[in-house]
């Protein structure tokens, strides 16, 4: 199991470069792995993967790839080859076996994104699937793990029972993580630290509770010592 500072991934959801770096240099070594996605992505930020990389720091592309096995598996590739150490794909069998095939012999390690926890039943029925969330979710995450997925991304709630269903060797990677007192923004089920690591989180994503605090290092800090204590 990582240290407890390795297990937060702070999401640099940031307008530019500009940004991403000034929160990175502030931050220095008290987080050691972050996650880029589309905003800093489409920004410059794949340049700055390979930056925060060569600093040494491991990084999560937060890319939900979904396309033609030819075009995922040619994509996983070229971020294997960035040393990327997460990467999201959606839970498509035929995009999650060709990530699984093309990430092989890499050390980079492909999560499964089941539904978007934006969705629900309604949006569901209006997407054509006439599987609700809760089973749709339950019966993609065993699909990720059949097929050989590293992990998924799963709200600290479905963490419980996921990992009982699943078992110990896939890694649950959950944002939606609040420390006690900070704003939920637009995060309408969230948990603490020590609740997603008691529901069998091994890596917390946080964004705005970081990137918006007064003294990020310290917000940083106080959610390490957090998950220490939890763990
Ligand atoms: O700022 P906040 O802590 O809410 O950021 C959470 C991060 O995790 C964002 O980058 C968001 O896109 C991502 N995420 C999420 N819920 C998911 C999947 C990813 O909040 N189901």
């Amino acid at each position: 199991m990582p240290s407890p500072r390795d297990r937060l991934i702070v999401a640099l959801d940031l307008p530019g470069l500009r940004e991403a770096d000034a929160l990175v240099e502030r931050l220095g070594d008290a987080a050691t792995f972050y996650k880029v996605g589309y905003q800093l992505a489409f920004a410059g930020g794949l340049a700055f993967v390979e930056s925060l990389i060569g600093a040494g720091k491991r990084v999560f592309l937060d890319m939900k790839l979904h396309d033609i096995e030819n075009t995922v598996g040619k994509g996983v590739e070229s971020v294997a080859r960035l040393g990327v150490t997460f990467l999201t794909v959606h839970a498509y069998p035929q995009s999650m076996r060709a990530a699984v095939a093309a990430r092989a012999g890499s050390g980079l390690k492909v999560l499964a994104v089941t539904v978007l926890t934006s969705y629900d039943d309604i949006d569901l029925a209006e997407a054509g699937y006439s599987t609700g969330v809760d089973a749709l979710v339950a019966r993609r995450a065993q699909q990720a793990h059949d097929l050989g997925m590293d992990g998924l991304v799963c709200s600290p709630e479905e963490a419980s029972p996921l990992r009982l269903a699943l078992g110990p060797d896939m890694l649950f990677v959950t944002p939606g993580v609040r420390p006690a007192g900070t704003a939920y923004g637009d995060q309408k089920r969230v948990a603490t630290p020590t609740q997603a690591i008691g529901a069998g989180a091994d890596y917390l994503v946080v964004g705005r509770p970081v990137t918006e605090a007064a003294d990020p290092k310290a917000a940083v800090e106080a959610i390490v010592a957090e998950i220490a204590a939890a763990t």
